[in-house]
C-alpha cells in the first residue's frame, strides 16, 4: 500500500493524496492598475489540468493582498471582486477533478514590482507599471531598486489587508490559505536576521521579527473556518552563517523549529518547508530532496505535519519520504510543469489506484 497515495486529514479537510502542486507564478495575470491581478483560461487550464492529473491539493501561485504585493505587474491579486470571480471559477474547475484547491496569500515585499523572469531581472519603472517597493527596512535586494521601510500605520493596515484577502479567497472557494512566508518576500524578511534592521518593536529579537508575521497569521486564522487548515510556506534557513556570534548569521533550521511551535500554537495546521531567498549571494546545495532534512526535523520536533518540498520528481522519492515519516506531503513544482498527470503516473508505479478522471480510466486502463 502506498503511503503517498493515502488521504491526509487536516481538520475537517481530507484530502485524497500526498502528492500537492507546489505553488508557481505564472506572470500571466491580465490588466494594468486597479484592474490588473485578474486570473484568466491560462491559470484555469494551468490548475485545472494538475487537478485532472492526480495531485491531492492544487496550489495557486503566490496571490498579492494588495497591489504592491505582486512580485511582478503580471501577478495575481485577491483584493478586487473582479479577481474573486475569476477565482471562483478556477476553485470550482479544481474541486471537479477531486483535488482540493489551495491559495498562497502573499506580499512580495522589497522584491515587488520585479520584472517577468523571460524579461531579465531588474524593477519595472513607474512609467511602464512598477511601484516603489515595501520592506522590514530599506535595503535593496541586490539589483532591485530601494524599497520603503513600513511604518506600524502600514503594518497594521496589512494585517487587515491578508485578512481581507483570506476572506475573499474563502468566498472565491478556496478550502485551503496558505501565508507565504518564505523565499525572500515580506514576511520573511521581517522573519530573519539577515533581512530585518528595525530597531522597534518588529526588528532585533526573535519575539520581535517574529510580531508581525504572527499577528498576519492570527488575523487569517480568524477569518478562516474553524474546519478547515492554514498553511504557512517558510524559508527554513538563509543558507547563511549559523554561528550565533556571526555578524553575518542568518536564519536557521533552529529557528524554524521554534517558528514552528508559535505558528502552531496560533492554528496553522501544517508547515510548507521551503528555504532560502533573503540573501542574494547564498550558496544552496541545490540537489535531489535537498529541503527534505528542514521538514523532516520540523515534524520530528515537534510533531506538526510538514510537506516537503524543492527537486522531487520521482514516484519512489516520493513514497520515501512520506512512507518513513519524514513529511506529510511532498509538494511538486517543475516536474508538474513537465507532467501535469504525474500522479497517475506515481499512483500506477507504487501499486495504488490511479484517479483518472472517468472518461480517461476506462480508455487508458492496463489490458488484461
Ligand atoms: C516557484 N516557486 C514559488 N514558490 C512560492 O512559494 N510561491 C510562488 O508563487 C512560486 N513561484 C514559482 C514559480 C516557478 C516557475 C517556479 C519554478 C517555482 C517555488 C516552488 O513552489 C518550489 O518550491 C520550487 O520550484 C522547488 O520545487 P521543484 O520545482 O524542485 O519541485
Amino acid at each position: 500500500m502506498s503511503a503517498l497515495f493515502t488521504p491526509l486529514e487536516l481538520r475537517s479537510l481530507t484530502v485524497p493524496n500526498r502528492v500537492w502542486m507546489a505553488p508557481m507564478c505564472t506572470y500571466s495575470a491580465v490588466g494594468r492598475g486597479p484592474e490588473a491581478g485578474v486570473p484568466t483560461d491560462f491559470h484555469l487550464t494551468h490548475l485545472a489540468s494538475r487537478a485532472a492529473g492526480g495531485a491531492g491539493l492544487v496550489m495557486a501561485e503566490a496571490t498579492a493582498v494588495r497591489p504592491d504585493g505582486r512580485i511582478s505587474p503580471a501577478d495575481l491579486g485577491l483584493w478586487n471582486s473582479a479577481q474573486q470571480a475569476a477565482f471562483s471559477r478556477i476553485t470550482a474547475a479544481v474541486a471537479s477533478h477531486g483535488a482540493v484547491p489551495a491559495v498562497q496569500l502573499a506580499h512580495a515585499g522589497r522584491k515587488g514590482s520585479s520584472r517577468r523572469p523571460w524579461d531579465g531581472p531588474g524593477t519595472v519603472p513607474p512609467e511602464e507599471g512598477g511601484w516603489e517597493g515595501v520592506s522590514s527596512d530599506d535595503a535593496p535586494f541586490p539589483g532591485l531598486a530601494a524599497p520603503h521601510a513600513l511604518t506600524v500605520a502600514e503594518i497594521e493596515r496589512l494585517v487587515g489587508d491578508f485578512a481581507a484577502a483570506a476572506e475573499r479567497a474563502l468566498a472565491a472557494g478556496f478550502q485551503v490559505a496558505e501565508v507565504h512566508g518564505a523565499h525572500g518576500y515580506l514576511l520573511n524578511t521581517f522573519l530573519s536576521p539577515a533581512g530585518n534592521r528595525r530597531t522597534d518593536s518588529y526588528g532585533g529579537s526573535f519575539e520581535n521579527r517574529l510580531r508581525f508575521p504572527l499577528a498576519v497569521v492570527e488575523a487569517v486564522r480568524a477569518v478562516w473556518p474553524e474546519d478547515l487548515p492554514v498553511l504557512f510556506r517558510t524559508s527554513a534557513t538563509d543558507w547563511l552563517a549559523e554561528d550565533p556570534g556571526d555578524p553575518r548569521r542568518g536564519w536557521t533550521g533552529e529557528d524554524t523549529v521554534r517558528l514552528a511551535e508559535e505558528l502552531r500554537a496560533r492554528g496553522v495546521d501544517l508547515l510548507d518547508v521551503s528555504t532560502g531567498g533573503v540573501a542574494a549571494g547564498a550558496r544552496i546545495p541545490v540537489a535531489p530532496g535537498y529541503q527534505v532534512p528542514f521538514a523532516e526535523r520540523v515534524r520530528a520536533e515537534t510533531g506538526m505535519p510538514t510537506a516537503a518540498v524543492g527537486l522531487v520528481t520521482e514516484p519512489a522519492q516520493a513514497e520515501e519520504i512520506v512512507a518513513s515519516g519524514r513529511a506529510d506531503a511532498v509538494m511538486l513544482g517543475r516536474q508538474l510543469l513537465r507532467e501535469p498527470y504525474w500522479a497517475h503516473r506515481a499512483a500506477a508505479e507504487l501499486g495504488a489506484e490511479p484517479r483518472w478522471p472517468v472518461p480517461y480510466g476506462y480508455a487508458v486502463a492496463p489490458r488484461r
